[in-house]
């Protein structure tokens, strides 16, 4: 979409801004680390909610799209996307049909399955529309939120091959709980133990069924240790996109004290609104444009480095400046990497894409909302 604003400083703020230069060094780095691994890339679209930035990495190389919810894949599809794997249980009637009318347009379309109860709802609402669809076992991994245990997988995987309208592909196991661990060294440790819970399982049924060919997992925080996994097909990684300090500011492979594979394409912008007082400013996003997870948003740019944002209610910031920068006046639009990148996406309609500080265009958040 065109956009008749030219220059960062003529957007109103609070606003997103995508660096599109960022953004791209982001989707080629994680698109070149997974196919020098001879793996796929199914990125998650629960972080950026935006059928643009999903069709940039297809054209990047992504294989297909991931979807937290129903009604993310429904936008997804609608928008002209492929090869959707939605992550999470569609345990309810209302969401199994509207799951099957997704899949009238999109027969690619995948799910996760993690419990009998829904593997029998599914199956006999395919069978009423004479329908049939691909799945994945979802595997808990140790994070507890969904999937099978996997003592009880092969069971349950058993039950879906015995279902006549479900076509078992492979397996789930994402392991969130590991992705934020500080230490890389700790990190690697733990993503591993977890994936080794499911490659049995997932060796089984390919030794089992020719077509249980994908093993889908991951998440930024542990893409590099788990494509060193020789049995996972595809990662389901998200934030790599846009980034977020939560992400920042855990260690990487190359440096202990920060993650330096992806860089912050994601940005707030906030202008100066009142210099009353000394030693800070007053900013105008607050809680109602940064969600409030994952530690504190944090200033952008070598210009004014050294000031700190501090949370001052539902619509202002405080930046705090030390004694030897000069207070910036009324006025000064400011750039704050957001604290977790995916809620606070979840507030916007927009994002303005920027290349320097020209603003080229404007991409719809339009999975924004969509969280049933
Ligand atoms: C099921 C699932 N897969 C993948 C991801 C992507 O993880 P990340 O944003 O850490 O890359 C998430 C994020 O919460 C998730 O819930």
């Amino acid at each position: 979409m065109k956009t008749s604003l030219k220059n960062r400083s003529d957007l109103d703020t609070p606003c997103l801004v995508l660096d599109l230069d960022i953004l791209e060094t982001n989707l080629r780095k994680m698109q070149a680390a997974v196919h020098s691994a001879g793996k796929n890339l199914r990125p998650h679209a629960k972080t950026h909610k935006c059928s643009s930035l999903a069709r940039k990495q297809k054209e990047a190389g992504a294989i297909g799209i991931c979807a937290a919810k129903v009604s993310e894949a429904e936008a997804l599809v609608k928008a002209g996307l492929r090869g959707i794997l939605i992550t999470g249980p569609v345990p309810t009637p209302g969401k199994i049909k509207r799951l099957i009318d997704i899949l009238a347009m999109d027969p690619s379309l995948m799910t996760v399955l993690d419990h009998r109860g829904c593997v029998d709802r599914l199956n006999a609402a395919l069978g009423e529309r004479g329908l049939s669809m691909d799945v994945l076992l979802d595997v808990d991994v140790g994070l507890h939120r969904t999937g099978v245990k996997p003592s009880e997988a092969i069971e349950l995987a058993e039950y879906i091959l015995s279902r006549e309208n479900l076509h078992l592909r492979g397996i789930q196991a994402y392991a969130g709980q590991v992705q934020h661990i500080p230490s890389f060294d700790r990190r690697k440790i733990a993503s591993h133990q977890c994936l080794q819970e499911a490659v049995p399982i997932f060796r089984e049924l390919q030794s089992r069924l020719e077509t249980c060919t994908i093993f889908s997992a991951s998440g930024t925080g542990t893409f590099d240790i788990d494509l060193s996994v020789p049995e996972v097909t595809e990662l389901q990684v998200g934030s790599y996109a846009c980034m977020d300090v939560e992400y920042l500011d855990i260690g990487s492979a190359e440096d202990d004290r920060q993650f330096t594979p992806f860089g912050p394409a994601l940005r707030l912008l906030t202008t100066v609104v009142s210099t009353n007082q000394r030693g800070f400013v007053t900013v105008d996003a607050g809680l109602k444009s940064l969600y409030r997870d994952g530690g504190t948003p944090r200033i952008f740019g070598s210009e004014y480095s050294g000031m700190t944002y501090h949370w001052f209610g539902d619509e202002y910031g405080m930046v705090t400046c030390p004694d030897n920068i000069e207070i910036p006046p009324i006025g000064t639009i400011l750039e704050l990497v957001t604290s977790h990148c995916d809620p606070t996406i979840n507030l916007f309609d927009r994002f303005h894409l920027i290349r320097g500080t020209e603003v080229v265009g404007v991409w719809p958040i339009d999975l924004r909302g969509c969280s049933q």
